[in-house]
């Protein structure tokens, strides 16, 4: 059973079609990026799945059960700014909390830790950073030890050591067996985080594939003189399909371990290597595509 499933999910907001047929689904043990711009549809779709509102048409499932059937305690969510009293301590509003779903107070400690907000605990919420307002949130999300965590922009509004911090914090969560579908509207952040990701433009879920398979096609850079004899060898070695040149360049489509090979064949067939680098490959443009250009990420 998928942690989330979900089959041609729509909503209308009046004449708005918010999303449109997203059928997505989060593996267990993942960390999922739900990718698109800002008004692609993101918090709309995780609103749905939460049962916060209801789909136009389409189906839900969360942990095996359509919304509304008693998961909610196995699920924790962080969707739009969190509601805390800003004369209580952070500490305090998570104590509410605890004692308002019957969790066990120690957990507050726990979640606290966890979260990197120990220190800080004692002071009032309207006293927090951004930052940490945003881990209070994600602390509260996680005091019943849920299985799945939903979290709408994690990072969204903190400085890069905050976002560092959050990304640590959602692998080690994922580290310990909790399935995270988190959405984003950068790029970066997601190949950062996620193992998959589902890109989602106009309301529509574009692509849903591996982080790695995002990530393929960089290529090694080779210079090498002469040009003719590094083309033939690097043919002969690699075949003509996997090498690419460039104004006397050659770019090969190979994988990057094989880099001190192919620089020792040059070098034992005589040529002067001037160059053996790996190119990363441009993910803005894999992006791009799967996008079909426009509408992108910022
Ligand atoms: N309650 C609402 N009423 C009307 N339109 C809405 C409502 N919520 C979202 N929308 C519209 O739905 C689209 C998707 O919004 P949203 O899901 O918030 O996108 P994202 O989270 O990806 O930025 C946008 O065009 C937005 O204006
Ligand atoms: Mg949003």
């Amino acid at each position: 059973m998928n942690p989330v499933e979900t089959t041609g999910l729509s909503k209308k907001f009046g004449d708005v079609t918010a999303v449109k047929d997203v059928s997505l689904t989060v593996h267990r043990g993942e960390v999922y990026g739900f990718l698109g711009p800002n008004g692609a549809g993101k918090t709309t779709t995780l609103r749905m799945l939460l049962g916060l509102i209801r789909p136009t048409s389409g189906g839900v499932r969360l942990l095996g059960k359509p919304p509304g059937h008693g998961y909610l305690d196995r699920v924790g969510a962080l969707i739009e700014g969190p509601a805390f009293y800003p004369y209580l301590s952070g500490r305090k509003n998570l104590l509410v909390l605890a004692d308002h779903a019957g969790v066990a107070r120690t957990r507050v400690d726990a979640v606290l830790g966890t979260v990197g907000l120990t220190g800080r605990a004692g002071d009032r919420y309207g006293t927090y950073s951004l930052g940490m307002k945003q881990r209070l949130g994600l602390a509260a999300a996680l005091l019943k030890e849920p299985e799945l965590l939903i979290l709408d922009e994690p990072t969204n509004g903190l400085d890069p050591a905050g976002m560092a911090d959050m990304r640590v914090t959602i692998r080690e969560l994922a580290a310990n067996g909790c399935t995270v579908l988190l959405s984003s509207h950068l790029l970066a952040e997601v190949e950062q985080i996620c193992d998959r990701v589902g890109v989602i433009t106009r309301g529509e879920l574009v692509a849903e594939t591996t982080v790695a398979e995002l990530r393929a096609g960089g290529t090694l850079r080779v210079v090498a003189h002469p040009f003719d004899q590094a083309r033939t060898v690097l043919t002969t070695l690699l075949g003509e399909a996997h090498v690419a040149v460039d104004d006397r360049v050659f770019d090969l489509e190979v994988e990057p371990g094989r880099a001190a090979e192919i620089n020792s064949e040059l070098v034992g067939a005589g040529l002067a290597v001037s160059e053996v680098r790996w190119r990363e490959p441009d993910l803005e443009r894999a992006f791009l595509e799967l996008t079909g250009g426009g509408n992108g990420v910022d």
